[in-house]
């Protein structure tokens, strides 16, 4: 890009497209390269660092989650890790915020009714849901993100703030006053669980039959991290049956999730396909701290956002 100048001479090997590159093409193309810039979609395991072998040093991610990267097998080897916080804050809590809404105020099923013709007449209980007046948040991993979505429903109207996550954080949870309380709690008194943690081994499969069963009945989730934090078989099981009122997930497993998935199948859950960060802006911003974080570390620099391992 223009402004800035980085003396770094380079080859750019480039997998020219919005589609993913293959794996095969991976691993040819990276062997022998010093930097790797790649995308969520793209698993850096100990294969493809074998097949980079010793020259590469430094990786940058197009994306703030970096569950996509085996972190031991990189810090094994010395790999410095760049990745994009912040820049994308604000557009995937703004499409947090649009997807609890469509969930909560039914807005699929309504749009399908306008074009079906089952919208025979006014009537006083057709497609009622769920508003945030007076209602109870839970956050769960009230990081960045999780604070973004918090600042931007409080003028909803939303009576108390619940929070979880490794340990209190008072510093944002002062910003929304939000209450520090453990997963329990927050699952049983919120009538809006929105999870915006990490993926971790700690956070995988979170959601299950027990958390489901102790949710209000009247109570929607929304998940907007990684998919593999809920257990969609237990999600599908507590929407059909009642033990929760609805959910909406920007994020599933696998993704794509194919389209005869049993969950594509329920009008109470509303699936969108992992576009919490696509605003034009946010994706530019992103891919410009990606590249400048890339040839920051390729200069032996300390990296605009380098993650702390
Ligand atoms: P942060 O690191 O700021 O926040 C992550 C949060 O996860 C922290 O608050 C952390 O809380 C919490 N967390 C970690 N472990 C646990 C745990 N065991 N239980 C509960 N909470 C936990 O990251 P960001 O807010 O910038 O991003 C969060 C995630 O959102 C990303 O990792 C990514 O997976 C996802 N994401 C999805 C997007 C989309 O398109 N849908 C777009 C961008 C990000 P604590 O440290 O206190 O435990
Ligand atoms: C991320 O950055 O981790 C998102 O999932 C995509 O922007």
């Amino acid at each position: 890009g223009r402004g800035r100048e980085y003396r770094v001479a380079c080859t750019i090997g480039q997998w020219d497209s919005d589609e993913p590159v293959t794996r095969q093409e991976l691993l040819k193309g990276i062997a022998g390269a010093h930097g790797l810039y790649c995308m969520l979609t793209d698993k850096i395991d100990e294969e493809i660092l074998q097949a980079a072998g010793p020259n590469l040093k430094i990786i940058s991610t197009l994306s703030v989650g970096f569950d996509h990267l085996s972190l031991d097998e990189i810090k094994k080897r010395g790999i410095r890790v760049g990745y994009t916080p912040d820049v994308l804050t604000a557009a995937t809590a703004e499409l947090t915020v649009a997807l609890l809404l469509a969930t909560s105020r039914r807005l699929m099923e309504a749009v399908e009714e306008v074009k079906n013709g089952g919208w025979s007449a006014w009537k006083p209980l057709w497609l009622c849901g769920f508003g945030l007046q007076e209602s109870t948040v839970g956050i769960v991993g009230l990081g960045r993100i999780g604070l973004a979505i918090a600042e931007r429903l409080k003028p909803f109207g939303v009576k108390r703030f619940l929070y979880t996550g490794r340990q209190p954080r008072p510093e944002p949870a002062a910003k929304v006053q939000a209450e520090y309380v453990p997963l329990n709690t927050l699952a049983s008194q919120s009538d809006f669980i929105i999870l915006s943690c990490s993926f971790t081994p700690d956070t995988q499969g979170m959601c299950n039959k027990d958390f489901f069963a102790k949710m209000k009945k009247t109570a929607i989730l929304i998940n907007s991290s990684r998919g593999a934090v809920v257990n969609q078989e237990d999600l599908y099981q507590a929407l059909t049956t009642g033990q929760i009122a609805a959910a909406g997930m920007d994020v599933t497993v696998p993704e794509p999730l194919p389209t005869n998935h049993p969950l594509l199948s329920l009008k109470n859950c509303v699936v969108l396909p992992h576009i919490g960060s696509a605003t034009y802006a946010t994706r530019n911003a992103m891919s410009v701290l990606a590249a400048n974080n890339l040839l920051a570390g390729l200069k032996g620099e300390p990296m605009p956002s380098e993650l702390k391992m």
